[in-house]
């Protein structure tokens, strides 16, 4: 069968979803939005921590949140795109508010603000240790409401049509290559065989995420397979800086789970989490001044030089120090998960160590998302706009997506 459709947005997290809600606002035309599971699966779900936004102007400002992105990316990110995401976030927040996403907020009203490695200030929107799920929800909702969008679930978009598919030669060398949709396998319905559907669209957006699942360990779910990089690629379209690929230092040691392995927030070193050997000594010290809160890559890298150096399949976070109740409420997600494996946050050390966690490179694209193929655009994960440099600062993705969108 062939559809045509003004806008066709392949994945459905916070990227797909706010382009999709943004796009349908303006009346631009039609609007398809597929993703190849359910809505609820995208690995928008899995982020616990937040959302980095300047909102506190009375000690943050702008060129501090800049400057953290720039340190974080090791001074190899884009500083255009970086001022982009920065300088616009506030103003996303308070699309997705409007959305109906809530964020904690203190008895003042103000919101309540996290703190995560390699930033120099409390910036970090949450909605207790679920801000992912939180996304997730309020903008499903959203979309599920608007009349302008159509939703097509377990649809898995196999490849993006281009001149190669009027028979006319498409080298990595052709100029003007032009995207005209995508080819989709549509799920089998009783007594028939898959079918590959044809989507013609003015406009192809790809949000289709990263690609932590080819890991052995990951923070993400099995679907971040990275088949949009894979299409725009197979398309003759630029992908850069696909070996920057961020392992977050601490996930959940337990072998049985994997893909995803759960995640133990930054925002909980923000808080005063120490990372500890099993025999309770810390090792940070001798890695970086800022100890258990310096930038991801260098927390990663530290814990897997000691589990080297000591034989060990995991290292530990103390959050024994601090007040049990606070932790049970900052943290009720991880508290519950952690007690199911018979570990009391509140008293015992978690056994944590890194896992891949995010792609910060992905399909080129411009200040506008656009890629080098004419009308693809790339929102999200799967794109690398330049903010993210060698390593991305915590909590930037979920605010790019949807300054981008
Ligand atoms: C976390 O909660 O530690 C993950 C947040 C992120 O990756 O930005």
């Amino acid at each position: 069968m062939v559809y045509k459709y003004d806008f066709l947005i392949i994945g459905a997290g916070v990227a797909g979803m706010s382009y999709a809600l943004k796009v349908a606002r303006e009346k631009k035309g039609t609007v398809c939005l597929i993703c190849k599971t359910s809505l609820e699966e995208a690995n928008t779900s899995f982020a616990q921590g937040g959302v980095a936004s300047v909102t506190n102007l009375a000690v943050d400002n702008f060129d501090k949140h800049i400057e953290d992105t720039m340190v974080a990316g090791d001074y190899i990110s884009d500083r255009q795109a970086v001022e982009q995401v920065v300088r616009c976030a506030p103003a996303q927040i308070r699309e997705l508010v409007g959305w109906g996403v809530n964020f904690d907020k203190k008895g003042d009203g103000q919101f309540d603000l996290h703190r995560e490695g390699g930033h120099s200030e409390f910036r970090i929107l949450h909605h207790a240790d679920d801000t992912g799920a939180e996304i997730q929800r309020g903008l499903m909702e959203a979309v599920r409401a608007c009349p302008d969008i159509t939703v097509k679930e377990h649809h898995f978009a196999v490849e993006i049509i281009t001149q190669h598919h009027l028979g006319v030669r498409v080298t990595r060398r052709s100029p003007h290559i032009q995207c005209y949709g995508a080819y989709v396998l549509a799920p089998s319905e009783a007594g028939g065989g898959a079918r590959v559907d044809t989507y013609l669209a003015k406009i192809t957006v790809m949000c289709t995420g990263g690609c932590g699942a080819v890991y052995l360990t990951t923070s993400n779910p099995v679907i971040a397979t990275g088949d949009g990089i894979a299409m725009v690629y197979r398309a003759k379209g630029t992908v850069q800086d696909m070996e920057f690929v961020q392992f977050h230092p601490t996930v959940l040691h337990n072998p049985k789970e994997t893909h995803p392995a759960y995640l133990i927030t930054e925002a909980m070193r923000g808080y005063g989490g120490i990372l500890k050997l099993p025999n309770g000594q810390t090792f940070m010290e001798k890695y970086d001044e800022r100890l258990s809160l310096a930038p991801r890559d260098i927390v990663a890298r530290a814990i897997d030089k000691e589990m080297k150096i000591h034989g060990l399949d995991h290292v530990c976070l103390d959050v024994t120090h601090k007040d049990a109740a606070e932790t049970r409420r900052h943290f009720p997600n991880i508290y519950q998960k952690c007690l199911s494996m018979g570990i009391d946050i509140t008293t015992d050390y978690i056994p944590v160590r890194p896992a891949a966690h995010y792609l910060c490179g992905g399909i080129k694209v411009d200040l506008n998302g656009q890629s080098s193929i004419e009308r693809l655009y790339a929102l999200g994960e799967c794109a690398c706009t330049g903010l993210h440099g060698g390593n991305r600062l915590a909590s930037n993705s979920l605010i790019e997506a949807v300054v981008y969108a």
